[in-house]
């Protein structure tokens, strides 16, 4: 928990809102965010990353709400999109196409030609196939088009598996003998400008080292290249789902990167570290059993509001809305999915609960609401903003119509 949630007279708030006044009209499951943490996590970023002139894009796929989105450019931060959705709700926010990066490894063209015609500021490249498409697009319209090229390192990240992005293995980026042929043949693409080297290694990074690596050889790569003098580092700085962590905080990586980066532009790219604190799921308890000496809760949350535990075995804390005064003991939280996997948290420590009972997953601002799917035909959940103690509710819960909508 942050200064943001918090008990205070025996139940949980959110700034200056009991959660259980959001609960009970609105109902659970539903997202809230909280503005205030948002915005104290940009200026933790802007304040370690300032003293290095870093511009800063939000990297939107960790949370795309649009009043979240207005809040964050407000904030005077640009955007990491990685589709043509992604680049579309950006400048519904209101963001200037120049402060959009679009990234992905799988562009199609319809979405490159978005792009250009939206006139984003820059787009990372990820192999010699794009950068081909994208020239001939980019001449077809006369235009000059900024570029950065994405390096795969080739490092191993400290992360989970899962998601780290710069290793061997990974389809991300271009491999560095590649990139070294690109930039010794920018010739051939001259409506190109390649200004600048990405290099996004993974999310959730416990070290710095690896990006120091990371950021090492894309600066000897773009060295024989005077021009090419912007780096972008992408995303990763961590977030404790858990208080026993020790994890770097933004400011360690700002400073270990200091001393290399006299002279370059720098751009990062920060999903997680801006809105995953920001953000809790409340759910209900619809039944409690036992089973071979196993407590399971079954709330009305599941993998299909909140996918993390299940696609990576993340662990979100769960505490109940009103403060335990019992003992808390051992649970299993699961939720009505028709899938083993359903698992919220297998190792919950909660107490006695019966059915009605709210609690809060924590910390699931960021890869929460994006991920939400309507698998078994559920209905997604609204999402909620607060802000002191004001709250509104900026997406509401779908209905069976919105579910059928598309069909014929
Ligand atoms: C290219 C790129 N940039 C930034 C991010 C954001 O990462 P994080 O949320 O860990 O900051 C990602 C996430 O996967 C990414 O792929």
């Amino acid at each position: 928990m942050n200064e943001s949630f918090f008990y205070r007279g025996g139940t949980l708030w959110c700034e200056g809102v009991p959660l259980e006044a959001i609960a009970e009209p609105v109902g659970t499951p539903v997202y809230v965010y909280s503005v205030a943490r948002v915005l104290r996590n940009i200026r933790r970023l802007q304040t370690a990353f300032g003293p290095l002139g870093a511009s800063i894009h939000y990297s939107l796929k960790a949370n795309a709400n649009l009043a979240l989105l207005g809040v964050i450019n407000e904030a005077g931060v640009g955007v990491d999109a990685v589709s043509a959705g992604e680049i579309a709700r950006a400048r519904l926010a209101g963001i200037p196409p120049s402060r959009i990066v679009f990234a992905g490894v799988g562009k199609t063209r319809a979405e490159l030609e978005y792009a250009l015609d939206t006139g984003v500021g820059w787009i990372n490249v990820e192999s010699q196939a794009e950068m081909a498409l994208l020239e001939t697009l980019a001449a077809d319209r006369r235009q000059i088009v900024t570029v950065a090229l994405r390096l795969n390192p080739g490092v191993e990240a400290a992360t989970h598996r899962h998601i780290a992005t710069g290793h061997a293995g990974a389809k991300f980026g271009i491999e560095p003998e590649v990139l070294a042929d690109i930039l010794d043949n920018r010739a051939a693409y001259p409506h190109l400008f390649i200004a600048g080297i990405h290099v996004h290694i993974g999310s959730q990074l416990t070290r710095v080292d690896a990006t120091l690596d990371a950021v090492r050889l894309a600066q000897e790569l773009a060295d024989p290249h005077s021009d090419v003098r912007t780096l972008n580092i992408g995303g990763g700085f961590p977030v404790r789902y858990d208080d026993a962590e020790t994890l770097p905080e933004p400011a360690e990586f700002a400073e270990a990167l200091q001393p290399v980066l006299d002279g370059w532009h720098i751009m990062i790219e920060p999903g997680r570290a801006v809105v995953a604190d920001a953000g809790l799921l409340l759910v209900s308890v619809l039944y409690v059993k036992e089973q071979y000496g196993r407590r399971f809760v079954i709330v009305d949350g599941s993998m299909t509001e909140l996918l993390r535990p299940a696609l990576y075995g993340a662990e979100h804390p769960i505490i109940p809305l009103r403060e335990p005064e019992s003992k808390l003991v051992p649970a299993t939280v699961v939720g009505p999915v028709c899938e083993s996997t359903d698992v919220l948290s297998p190792s919950a420590r909660l107490p006695r609960l019966a059915a009605g009972d709210r609690m809060a997953v924590l910390d699931v601002g960021a890869y929460g609401m994006v991920m939400a799917s309507n698998y078994n035909m559920r209905l997604r959940p609204p999402e909620v903003l607060v802000e002191g103690r004001q709250w509104r509710v900026v997406r509401r819960r779908e209905t069976l119509d919105d579910l059928l909508r598309l069909e014929q």
